[in-house]
């Protein structure tokens, strides 16, 4: 095991990440974690993670001294590599005006015989974030990184197993920084990369277990990919005293609802599924502004889910399938809401539970993913795409009736099983139909029609926040647009969007 302690960085659970990547074992710590709690879990590596406190300081957090005497490598990042700095005999003060005060991309010189930057080459980007500077490093450190602005930009005793970065090489603008972290576990800590995410899953189980002893666990099920994981997992582990309520709004997509169900036929849970369609469907009913139908669609939700739960009784554990960028989003209070997304995110009041409990807390979506292959999820229900919370609501431009909705499910599907087919899906990184309420004039047979204006969605994009549309060749667009006015009573025209995010956002609502 390698113990990241936690110093209240940007970056720690993605340290984490890379550690679990290179096949290692891994925990994220906080800094106040008694020493002998530390010392328990018999660490074979520690890494000390950035924070952004000044270490000169009295308020700056710290660690024992004593974790120095314990024989143990350490890797120190940023922060961490200041304070192991000031810790050792160091002197660490504010960066002058003309000294090593870095934000961003620099370029940095490596000495590759210290075993953290054996095999790779001697300069590279690294990306640095720090405004203090270690005017001295402590005795029996050597220089091994340099720029231009500091001489230290990474320090070593190589003889003690300690090492210190001041960038970050736990992020992918910091060149070869996977070599270093691997470099460290690998030739530092020895560590022999056999982790996998079967062992992650075991040991989950058990903590599970353990946490949950006999007590009784409910979970709101979405259908999406990390509520679906965090079931699977429960079930897995506490089956039979997890309730799973899957609310069916009666606005998801072709056969959604009894794939979901179908899923978790191989499990001893108790799965409860609560078809609302004629519910939800009343309460939209008129209404065309999208972000009311946002908040129809995420209220009623819990308010289903809360009528449930009172037929279930307490309970001891609310589980919930938060995923670490959840984690990192609703800390930030910052950015303008565009869209207010719902997920099975707001809490129900009326629930009655003891304690949340939140197994997927730690991992990053293609984790999440993995995890779901490893306790056989079907592959459908792993890779699934983004699907929003409101479902196919803010899909229906306008206001939303069965009809419409029956016509998008079975337009949609025909899109998605086209791509699929082709293969071209493989390429994108989401796409649907919309339903505009547009419609038009036809012209089927020899008689006149005026129907629906079906719009594809098809974009690629590495993290949702910005998006191109995809160039999908024109005979695939002609034989799903064929299909499509063929087969969906109601439609006689498609259209395809070519608009990139930003100034278009990915969905249309
Ligand atoms: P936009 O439309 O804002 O969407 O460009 C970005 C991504 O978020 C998905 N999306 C949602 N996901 N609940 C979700 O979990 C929601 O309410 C929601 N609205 C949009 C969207 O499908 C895209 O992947």
């Amino acid at each position: 095991l390698v113990l990241v302690l936690d110093f209240g960085g940007q970056y720690n659970q993605l340290i984490a990440r890379r550690v679990r990547e290179c096949g290692v074992y891994c925990e994220v710590k906080p800094y106040t974690t008694p020493l002998e709690e530390l010392r328990a879990m018999a660490p074979i590596g520690i890494i000390f993670t950035g924070g952004p406190n000044s270490v000169y300081l009295d308020t700056a957090p710290h660690v024992d001294p004593e974790i120095f005497t314990w024989g143990v490598p350490i890797l120190g990042i940023c922060y961490g590599c200041q304070l192991m700095a000031h810790s050792l005999g160091g002197e660490v003060s504010p960066a002058q005006e003309d000294t090593a005060r870095e934000y961003g991309k620099t370029v940095t010189y490596y000495d590759t015989t210290c075993p953290l930057f054996q095999g790779i080459p001697s300069e590279g980007i690294s990306w640095m974030s720090h405004g203090d500077y270690m005017a001295q490093v402590p005795s029996g450190f050597s220089l091994t990184a340099h720029t231009k602005m500091c001489p230290n930009a990474a320090i070593a005793d190589m003889q003690r197993g300690f090492y210190g970065v001041q960038y970050h090489p736990e992020v992918n603008h910091t060149e070869y920084g996977m070599e270093m972290i691997r470099n460290f576990l690998y030739s530092v800590c020895h560590a022999n990369g056999d982790w996998t995410m079967h062992d992650f899953c075991q040991s989950a189980i058990a903590a599970i277990r353990k946490k949950v002893g006999s007590g009784k666990v409910l979970l709101a099920l979405s259908g999406g990919v990390d509520s679906s994981v965090a079931a699977a997992l429960l079930a897995e582990a506490v089956g039979n005293q997890l309730t799973c309520v899957f609310v069916d709004h009666g606005l998801l997509r072709l056969h959604e609802g009894d794939e979901v169900e179908a899923a978790f036929s191989k499990w001893n849970l108790h799965f409860r599924r609560v078809n609302a369609e004629t519910r939800f469907l009343g309460k939209l009913t008129g209404v065309e502004e999208p972000e009311q139908k946002r908040k129809i669609v995420g209220e009623e939700f819990i308010r289903v889910f809360e009528e449930e739960a009172k037929k279930i009784g307490a309970v001891d554990f609310l589980a919930q399938g938060t995923i670490y960028p959840d984690v990192i989003e609703s800390g930030t209070g910052e950015a303008a809401t565009i869209k207010s997304h719902h997920n099975v995110g707001g809490l129900p009041d009326y629930v009655d539970f003891k304690e949340i409990l939140e197994p997927l807390r730690m991992l990053f979506k293609d984790e999440v993913r993995q995890l779901g292959r490893e306790l056989g999820l079907p592959e459908y229900l792993v890779s699934r795409q983004p699907f929003p919370g409101p479902g196919l609501a803010i899909r229906i431009i306008g206001d939303v009736t069965k009809e419409k909705a029956d016509i998008l499910r079975l337009a949609d599907f025909i899109f998605r099983d086209e791509l699929s087919k082709s293969r071209e899906a493989q390429n994108l990184s989401q796409f649907f139909a919309v339903l505009t309420n547009t419609r038009s004039v036809g012209v089927m047979g020899d008689g006149r029609t005026y129907d629906h204006t079906l719009a594809l969605r098809a974009v690629t994009t590495d993290d949702f926040m910005t998006a191109d549309w995809a160039r999908i060749p024109y005979d695939i667009l002609d034989c799903i647009s064929t299909r499509i006015v063929n087969e969906v009573p109601g439609v006689n025209r498609i259209v395809y969007d070519i608009t990139s995010k930003p100034p278009a956002t990915i969905e249309w609502e």
